[in-house]
């Protein structure tokens, strides 16, 4: 009775099931045990398939309990992220230039990570942090989030917050815990030249490195408010050159690998040019020759 009490308050084993074989046959210590958390009770002698039953009724109602905790928690989380979700398509709603940026961002990053052998899991994650790595911008006013034309220093240390009020707004969401580093610091540079903690090289998360990546690609290949879309090509240059200084070494490479891949995909190269690039792609997105030569910034400092 001791060991069931003591079993029974244990935070990490009271919730193993366990079956107490006894040669005391009293109903009332059988009852006890069972409120003090014996999942069953056997009364010595009992042959094997008695015990080989028990055991197995046990598994199996365990198994049931554990397979309806993570369909709920699998609810939970598609409810949680449709919400977020329509979070992000007000704010791109409000910013015709960051329209489908999001979707795009995190297709890139998970196109990246599937390039580099990640679990499911990872990419799962990173699918979701690259949607919400912007959600913060919700935060900022109208007349310096849509200002045509360049910003004044003031308006981007304005701008420079998003990622700090995105990290505030999930920061109360358990299931996204892992994924804030993601939202706080996709804007830190390698060098640590970024915001909005000025973390250097490896103190970045990985996961934030690779979205940096992938943000600034896609910002480069978008038309802003003070200028247009630059060539897939003379993007790519531009991510080459920032390798080392704004952007992670080795996630650059990836990000190489990985559009080199898509470019020698003779389904990806016969899709024909389509232009200035508007829409989050499709799996096909970065054919060669993508998008035709424009004029256009030589940096990637325009890139929040
Ligand atoms: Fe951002």
């Amino acid at each position: 009775l001791d060991l069931c009490r003591k079993l029974h308050g244990d935070p990490d084993l009271g919730t193993i099931p366990f079956v107490v074989m006894s040669s005391n046959s009293d109903r009332a210590v059988m009852r006890q045990l069972l409120q003090w958390g014996a999942a069953g009770y056997l009364v010595k002698p009992f042959n094997l398939e008695q015990a080989v039953i028990t055991v197995e009724k046990l598994i199996s109602d365990h198994f049931l309990i554990l397979l309806k905790e993570r369909e709920r928690l699998d609810l939970e989380q598609k409810m949680m992220l449709a919400g977020i979700t329509s979070l992000i398509v007000a704010l791109e709603a409000r910013d015709q230039y960051t329209r489908g940026h999001s979707e795009a961002v995190a297709l890139l990053v998970t196109r990246m990570a599937a390039h580099r052998n990640a679990g499911p899991e990872e990419i799962e994650s990173l699918a979701i942090s690259g949607r919400l790595h912007d959600i913060g911008k919700i935060g900022i006013p109208d007349h310096i989030l849509l200002k045509p034309g360049r910003l004044s220093e003031e308006e981007f240390a304005v701008i420079r917050k998003h990622p700090v009020i995105g990290a505030s707004i999930l920061g109360s969401i358990p299931s996204i815990k892992p994924l804030l580093p993601v939202i706080l610091h996709h804007h830190e540079r390698f060098d640590g030249s970024g915001y909005p903690d000025g973390l250097k090289g490896e103190q970045i998360l990985l996961w934030a490195r690779m979205t940096a990546v992938a943000d600034t690609y896609h910002a480069l290949i978008s038309d802003r408010p003070y200028r247009r879309a630059l060539s897939h090509n003379r993007a790519m240059e531009i991510i080459d050159e920032e390798q080392g200084r704004q952007l992670c070494p080795e996630c650059v490479e990836a990000f190489q690998s990985l559009m080199g891949d898509i470019q020698n995909d003779p389904f990806c190269s016969s899709t024909p040019d389509r232009g200035t690039y508007q829409k989050p792609p499709a799996v096909r997105m970065i054919p060669t020759g993508l998008i035709p030569g424009r004029s256009g910034i030589s940096g990637i400092s325009s890139s929040f």
